[in-house]
């Protein structure tokens, strides 16, 4: 790694281990892009300046002969001339928002810096250098800092940017992108995760085309529709081969990414705070700083671009206390009771649980309030409900330790029930703007996390159980999305404000929790995986992928989400069968094989298995401490998408010394005739001899990768089977 400044091209040079990226000075200060992708050794670019016969529709800047809308910009400002859209936007105290930054300073240093206030991927000295420029808009006196970190092991590069008001007067900030990158080719495909309730993080691939193409989200969650991702990748790139360019935001609001292709055939790309309903203040001295944006480039394909996400999220996003840490494997009541349990049920799940080797009880909705038999009320009075947990959830968290298990509690912190204590002590606590009704959804509303005190207070409820029951785990629940967004304490030049103060106040919210119990894991939710986002990740090491358990359907839902986060951050669990969501029956061995790409976990009721059930969970856990390292740690490679024909999907992980690798193969839906299944293996050593746990054969890993291995049995509907390769010395 190392960021250099060239003098003499007054160039600027950022590389990885197999990237650089450069942007350069030119004549009126502006800051220029020139390149980002596989590795040069070169730093004068100035060669790429881009020249075409001009119009008057494309001015010249006041200070040169360049237009500004032809060129390759690395962070475009609104109104001098670059027509396509822009990264910042300010209007000043006279009410005019044209912008125009120019380079004054920069900074290199080791390491990187943290962002008040928000989560990002963090650094040692070792691991990263960061570059810092300034350029600021005279007319405004914002002093913009583009800050990018490139790391030393990782083919990663992330982007953000600090607004600085050195004037008297107040100036706000209408657009402020993370990043912009500013590619002289139109030549992709875009790819992009869609979704929604229990079908999150579907991959859609499409030919970019003139004009703009975006997903986003107004929702003040990054939310099940659009994951804040999207690659750029050539349209002959695969899994294997191919440029692909991934950008992935660290935010868990309203967001914005945006790939705009111009009349020259150049393509921007904007990621952000979504502009809708946006505008900060920024007064004088005060500072700004927006989210953090992730890029990776890899020219061997889409898999590689995932591999890098993988570990560099794993080993620079995860906090420090659970990085590379195995979860313990958990047993959640949720499918397994609903609302209807009492602590007795809860103490004989807790047995059969300790029995098969189970490490956490994981006690879902229900526990607290008065009522809490239903959705329809409570959320907010998190006090224990003794109606149902009779001895009191000291005394129950007692006997399930008692029993060798870790304890855990389901929480929604940022709701509030209108039917509920809280609510009539203290209705302007929600997000509301006066004098309109506020529209249920789940029958609840939500808290205005925008506001110290309810921010005190949800901390202090937290606290009590989470002293009171010494907890080792709370599941994080965000059951619904924003509407009539309205703060009581803001002013009204404040309100366009409440998205972005709302997500800062539950990042606090999260970090004095963890401040405060540094051993505490969160596992982040809503309503499945609609917030499953970099943000969240930052405190909540796993995710609940998605409320939808079936085995089949979650293999479409965990390659989608593989695209972009590692097997660490999805959490998966076997459930029942037939499934609660699809109806589909499974074999308990597919529910168990492909729930074991994540952090593995059950949720059902234990207490209703059969003997031989229970034999196979035993299996499963054994089989589970036995690879969860080669999985979570190892690198994935998917061998056969599950969209691809809709019959047969299989992935594997290799270790990263490539000593072993684990194949799944799951037949999705089974055809009348059997048919070759030679699936290639990736990432062997092609020199290493492997022995395979299913025929007890050894193979060359030349030939495991080149000719495959041979998986033609008889299956049935949804069979699966896994193959645990070793090297053989
Ligand atoms: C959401 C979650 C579920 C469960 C329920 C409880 O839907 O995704 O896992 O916790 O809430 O109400």
């Amino acid at each position: 790694m190392s960021v250099i400044f060239d003098k003499n091209s007054k160039s600027f040079k950022l590389d990885t281990p197999g990237t650089s990226y450069v942007l350069e000075i030119i004549d009126g200060d502006y800051l220029v892009h020139r390149y980002y992708g596989a590795r040069i050794p070169d730093t004068d670019l100035t060669y790429m300046h881009f020249k075409t016969n001009i119009s008057s529709f494309f001015p010249n800047s006041p200070e040169t002969n360049i237009p500004l809308g032809t060129q390759l910009l690395e962070y475009p400002t609104h109104g001098i001339g670059d027509f396509r859209a822009s990264a910042v936007m300010i209007r000043g105290a006279d009410g005019t928002a044209t912008t125009d930054i120019r380079y004054v300073s920069h900074r290199i240093y080791k390491g990187k810096p943290v962002l008040e206030g928000l989560p990002s991927t963090y650094a040692d000295e070792n691991e990263a250098e960061t570059l810092e420029i300034d350029a600021i808009d005279n007319h405004t006196g914002a002093l913009v800092t583009l800050v990018y970190t490139a790391f030393a092991k990782h083919d990663a590069i992330t982007k953000s940017v600090r607004v600085k008001n050195t004037s008297d007067k107040p100036f706000s900030l209408e657009r402020i992108f993370s990043g912009c990158l500013d590619m002289p080719s139109s030549e992709y495909d875009l790819i992009h995760l869609w979704g929604h309730w229990a079908k999150e993080r579907t991959p859609e691939r499409t030919r970019l085309h003139h004009g703009k193409q975006s997903i986003e989200s107004i929702r003040v969650s990054s939310g099940h529709q659009h994951n804040p991702f999207i690659a750029l990748v050539s349209p002959n790139a695969d899994e294997d081969m191919g440029d692909a360019y991934g950008f992935n935001l660290v935010y868990s609001s309203s967001f914005l990414i945006e790939a705009e292709v111009d009349s020259f055939g150049a393509t921007r790309v904007l990621a952000g705070i979504n502009p809708t309903d946006f505008s900060w203040c920024v007064n004088p001295g005060e500072t700004f700083t927006a989210p953090e944006l992730v890029m990776v480039y890899s020219d061997k394909g889409i898999g590689e671009m995932s591999r890098t996400f993988h570990r560099l999220y794993t080993n620079n996003l995860c906090r420090r206390q659970w990085k590379g840490i195995k979860r313990p494997i958990l047993v959640n009541n949720w499918e397994g009771t609903y609302f209807d349990f009492d602590d007795e049920k809860l103490i004989s799940i807790a047995k059969d649980a300790a029995e098969l080797g189970i490490e956490m009880l994981v006690l879902d909705d229900g526990w607290f309030g008065t009522n809490r038999n239903n959705d329809d009320c409570d959320l907010g009075d998190w006090f224990v409900n003794e109606k149902k947990i009779r001895c009191g959830i000291k005394e129950l968290a007692r006997r399930i330790r008692e029993l060798g298990l870790k304890f855990g509690l389901w929480f929604e912190p940022e709701m509030i029930s209108p039917i509920s204590k809280l609510y009539d002590e203290l209705p302007d606590w929600c997000l509301h703007v006066d004098g309109r009704k506020c529209s249920p959804a789940r029958r609840q509303y939500v808290l205005d996390y925008s506001r110290a005190d309810v921010r005190d207070y949800i901390i202090d409820c937290m606290s009590k159980i989470i002293d009171e029951a010494e907890l080792d785990y709370i599941k994080w629940d965000f059951n619904r999305n924003m509407t009539e967004l309205g703060s009581a304490l803001l002013t009204p030049a404040q309100q366009k404000e409440l998205s972005h103060r709302y997500v800062l106040g539950v990042y606090e919210v999260m970090q004095r929790l963890l401040d405060k119990y540094p051993t505490l894991l969160i596992e982040g939710c809503s309503g499945g995986g609609g917030r499953f986002d970099a943000g969240m990740l930052y405190y909540a090491p796993q995710i609940w992928t998605s409320d939808d358990t079936d085995a089949i359907e979650r293999i479409d839902i965990q390659y989608g989400t593989s695209f972009v986060y590692p097997a660490s951050a999805m959490s998966a669990h076997l459930s029942a069968s037939p499934n609660h969501q699809t109806r589909r029956a499974t074999s308990f061995k597919t529910r168990g094989i492909v729930a074991m790409g994540g952090n593995f976990g059950y949720e059902l009721d234990l207490n209703q298995l059969t003997d031989d059930e229970k034999e196979a969970v035993k299996k499963q856990i054994s089989d589970y401490n036995k690879y969860q390292k080669l999985v979570q740690g190892g690198d994935l490679y998917r061998l056969i998408s599950p969209f691809k024909n809709r019959l047969h999907s299989a992935w594997e992980y290799v270790s990263p010394d490539k000593s072993e690798a684990l194949l799944t193969f799951v037949v999705m839906r089974r055809e009348i005739y059997s048919r070759y299944y030679l699936v290639k293996l990736r990432g062997l050593d092609p020199e290493k001899l492997y022995r395979s746990s299913d025929d007890g054969r050894v193979y060359s890993g030349a030939l495991l990768m080149n000719a495959g291995v041979n998986l033609c049995k008889d299956y049935t509907d949804g069979d699966s089977l896994i193959i645990h390769f070793t090297e053989v010395k």
